[in-house]
């Protein structure tokens, strides 16, 4: 299940994404991040050291890895929106999967996936929209099953909006401050579509005392508000240095975390009306702009018998064969889901005392939501190589200007 973390700039979206996934990394065997902030700062709030990959500068292999063995492109370009293929390659929520090996930073339980930085010189002279792109791709050929979770650190407000990735995650959450202006980014974006508001929740942040939080609480569409975090002087003292106090401010996410977990939960991916939705995005760039700039139809004649369900049998993934998903307890739940195996997310929620993961050492999650107890931690489609598409699908894709 893929989470996005959205928001006013500043009101706190890193943060807060980053706690949450530190939340599931400390209960679940695998959590993937993605930074698809292009202020990348994701991997410091995570606590991660190392270089991370920026995967603006490696789109074209990305792209072609997911192309996989695919035959009925020929030698037409794929975008983003492409609908994958049976042949095509996919990728698992998994420490063994090839690409998350080939470009994430990986801390025991937790992943990082970054898409990248703004240089000087995209400055002016390129839209960031196109650095999405490739995590839209990315995001259209992930195998995640109802316990594999991925979590978005996003750019602020609207932006997303303008990608494919609109509706590539299952949930988005909001955080707000109590301010007129937090509100209203809020309320700009859910009033786009029906379909953006059932799906977006808001948790609270930098919250002082009751009137705050109720100012919050009335903003938000109903059932919506998830909680709040206060205005913490602990996440104050830990930017300070002093290591400790981050234990303590996490303990001040913890009630919204654990509520942002069951609405997590209670949703389900459904994966006909995902394709549908792709093939329609594909369908419009391709009959806006592609077809016409590349002189041949970018969609037509894609595999018709293609669906997520058949992927998610076939096991296509590269990470999903036996020997990989025997030897690992993480890769043995991953991307398989929902083919064989009958329990999710919702309803272990629902069911105490049946177990989400049955190897290894691996948690109940059920346990884990319950007893809030850490677990498994202590175990458009630029196609980069023609920098005149990019620029293009920009104006093509993009239904809100960067
Ligand atoms: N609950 C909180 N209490 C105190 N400071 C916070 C809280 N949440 C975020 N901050 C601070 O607010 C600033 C902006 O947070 P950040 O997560 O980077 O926002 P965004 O990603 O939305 O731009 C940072 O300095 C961060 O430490
Ligand atoms: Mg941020």
């Amino acid at each position: 299940m893929r989470i996005a973390f959205l928001g006013k700039g500043g009101s706190g979206k890193t943060t807060t994404a980053a706690g949450f996934a530190r939340y599931l990394a400390d209960r679940f065997p695998f959590v993937l991040a993605l930074d698809a902030d292009v202020n990348a700062h994701f991997k410091t709030a995570l606590g991660l050291s190392g270089d991370p990959v920026h995967l603006e500068g490696h789109f074209d292999e990305v792209i072609e890895y997911l192309r996989g063995k695919r035959a009925d492109l020929g030698e037409r370009p794929m975008l983003a929106t492409t609908p994958p293929a049976l042949d095509s390659n996919f990728i698992a929520v998994s420490p063994a999967d090839e690409l998350l090996r080939r470009y994430a930073l990986v801390d025991g339980s937790l992943a990082l996936l970054t898409v990248g930085q703004y240089k000087q010189a995209d400055m002016g002279g390129s839209c960031y929209h196109t650095k999405l792109f490739g995590l839209a791709a990315i995001l259209h050929h992930m195998l995640d099953g109802e316990t594999d979770f991925v979590v978005a650190d996003t750019t602020a407000g609207t932006d997303n909006l303008a990608t494919s990735l609109w509706f590539a995650y299952d949930m988005n959450v909001f955080v707000v401050e109590p301010t007129a202006k937090s509100v209203s980014v809020y309320r700009d974006f859910i009033g786009v579509s029906p379909e953006l508001a059932e799906k977006t929740y808001v948790v609270g942040n930098k919250v002082e005392g009751e009137e705050d939080e109720e100012f919050i609480r009335e903003s938000v569409a109903e059932g919506r508000y998830l909680g709040s975090v206060p205005l913490s002087r602990h996440l104050k003292r830990f930017e300070q240095g002093r290591e400790g106090a981050l234990e303590e401010f996490r303990k001040e996410q913890q009630a919204p975390f654990q509520a942002v977990l069951e609405a997590l939960c209670s949703r389900k991916r459904d994966w006909p009306a995902y394709l549908n939705r792709l093939r329609d995005a594909h369908g419009k760039v391709c009959r806006d702009w592609f077809n016409d700039f590349h002189g041949i139809a970018l969609d037509a004649d894609l595999d018709p018998e293609f669906s997520y369900e058949a992927a998610v049998a076939a096991r296509q993934s590269p990470v999903l064969s036996p020997t990989a998903a025997g030897s690992s307890p993480a890769a043995a739940t991953t991307g398989t889901d929902a083919g064989e195996n009958e329990t999710s997310c919702a309803s272990q929620a629902d069911a105490p005392d049946s177990l989400i993961v049955t190897t290894g050492e691996a948690p109940a999650v059920e346990t884990a939501l319950a007893a809030n107890i850490p677990t498994s931690s202590q175990q458009q489609e630029a196609h980069a190589s023609e920098p005149a598409t990019a620029t293009a699908n920009d104006g093509a894709a993009d239904s809100i200007k960067s």
